[in-house]
């Protein structure tokens, strides 16, 4: 960056997370890393509690069941799957209904870190289970139903075939993709100059008023002899380390981004006329839930003659504003800087689903969408409660039995500092005029 410039968020954040050298996610860099769990950097729900897993199962156990229980042509995928574990639960729970589970042709992850692929490998096929690589991605075969898992690192390479049936889920993966950030300036009139009659040499104009442009917001390398102070790092990111080596700045001129992006949704064109106003953008969200809705809907590119399957998106960010500052560092489970340690601390943001939605339904004709609703909701509706009160009955009295009661309760607390509230879930289904609310969003089993 010294020597090309500022460079967007968006690629500091691809570079941080996903860049073959030193990638948070896909770097390799100290030997037996581990992001997830108590002596990594986060824990997500399915680490915290297996329940999670097993709704998830169930819920679209229920949608496959009141998509008329196709015999075939069903795919179960996952973006960004972590160490597997949510795969796992799921997979066991759905081999409890064997018409479904018979149903399965095939089960995709979209993942982009080696390390990662390997675990999740490891943990749905076996330690000793044969990994093999193609063209298509690296194959393995699930231990618990006898289908092929096939591992892939972008959603593009996944085989269409209008007959499938696929069944989508991603938790924690849309708020790890890069996201721009823009606000509006006021940007003085250009100097105009117009001849006058008396003089042959030029003369200024009446003064024009500013006018209002979006500027992106860069990442550049902070001053040499920075501090926290001059910097401004919240106290609560600063933990004793070193001050942050980059910082967000307004880019003074204009960016290619900031012409379209700004552009690309009414949501963000009448903020224009309000000065200082922030937006964040993720194309990349954008391009994930129109993959997922043609998938499910077709599109005039992938026709279908019958719409189905669905997507189910669990994440954290607010239910129907536009996301504004919130990129984040953890570290160790502590919030740090996100321009601090590039590559060791995960970065992530706030997820846009009213965005989501927006792309879904632009993308296919043939789906709609429903919620977001909070997480607790969700879970709370797909019976939580039961559920966990079973796994604490067989547990008796003992340490074990209180552990399960506290994880589950924390994937349901509606505090702020829990996860109940700010934790959301939005579904992508086959279009049907409003007519079946999903399970978890209003509806039924069946109806
Ligand atoms: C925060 S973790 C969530 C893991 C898991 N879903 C869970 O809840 O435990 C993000 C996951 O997305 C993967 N990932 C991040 N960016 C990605 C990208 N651009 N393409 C594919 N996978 C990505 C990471 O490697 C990781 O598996």
């Amino acid at each position: 960056m010294q020597t090309t410039g500022p460079i967007t968020l968006a690629s500091y954040m691809r570079m941080c997370l996903t860049s073959d050298v030193g990638g948070y996610y896909t770097g390799a860099l100290e030997e037996g890393r581990d992001q997830f769990g108590r002596k990594g950097d986060f824990i997500t729900s399915p680490e915290i509690s297996q329940v999670f897993g097993e709704l998830i199962g169930i819920w679209f156990v229920a949608e496959w069941m009141s998509q008329g229980k196709p015999k075939q042509g069903v795919e179960l995928v996952e973006v960004g799957p972590g160490r597997g574990t949510l795969m796992d639960d799921m997979l066991r729970t759905i081999r409890n209904f064997p018409d479904m589970a018979g149903s399965i042709d095939a089960v995709y992850m979209v993942e982009a870190s080696r390390e990662l692929r390997i675990a999740q490998k490891n943990l749905l096929c076996g330690e000793d289970a044969p990994m093999s690589e193609s063209k298509s991605g690296y194959h393995s075969t699930c231990k618990y139903l006898d289908v092929p898992i096939v591992w892939m690192e972008t959603i593009r390479s996944l085989p269409r075939d209008p007959n499938r049936t696929p069944f989508i889920v991603a938790h924690e993966f849309f708020d790890a993709l890069p996201i721009h950030a823009f606000q509006v300036v006021e940007v003085p009139p250009p100097q105009q100059t117009t001849p006058s009659p008396s003089n042959s040499r030029a003369a200024p104009s009446e003064p024009k008023s500013p006018t209002l442009q979006w500027r992106e917001m860069v990442v550049a390398p902070t001053p040499l002899g920075s501090t926290h102070t001059s910097l401004g790092t919240p106290k609560s990111e600063q933990h004793s380390g070193p001050p942050p080596e980059f910082q967000l700045t307004l880019s003074p001129t204009s960016t290619r981004h900031a012409l379209y992006l700004p552009e690309s949704s009414p949501r963000y064109r009448v903020l224009k006329s309000t000065p200082t106003s922030l937006i964040e953008v993720c194309p990349d969200a954008s391009l994930y839930a129109s993959n997922f809705a043609a998938r499910i809907g077709g599109s005039p590119q992938h026709p279908k003659p019958k719409p189905s399957g669905a997507a189910l998106i669990l994440d954290y960010g607010p239910a129907n504003t536009i996301p504004v500052n919130s990129l984040r560092g953890i570290r160790k489970h502590q919030r740090v800087s996100p321009f601090s340690e590039p590559g060791l601390v995960d970065l992530s943001a706030d997820v846009d689903f009213m965005g989501i939605a927006e792309a879904a339904m632009k993308s296919s004709e043939g789906v709609e969408v429903h919620g977001p609703v909070e997480q607790s909701d969700f879970l709370e509706a797909m019976g939580i409660r039961q559920r966990a009160e079973m796994l604490v009955k067989k547990a008796g009295d003992g340490a074990r039995a209180r552990e399960i009661e506290g994880a589950w309760k924390r994937l349901v607390d509606r505090t702020p500092g829990g996860m109940g509230k700010v934790y959301k879930a939005l579904a992508i289904l086959p279009e049907n005029g409003g007519k079946r609310r999903p399970v978890g969003f209003g509806g039924d089993i069946g109806g």
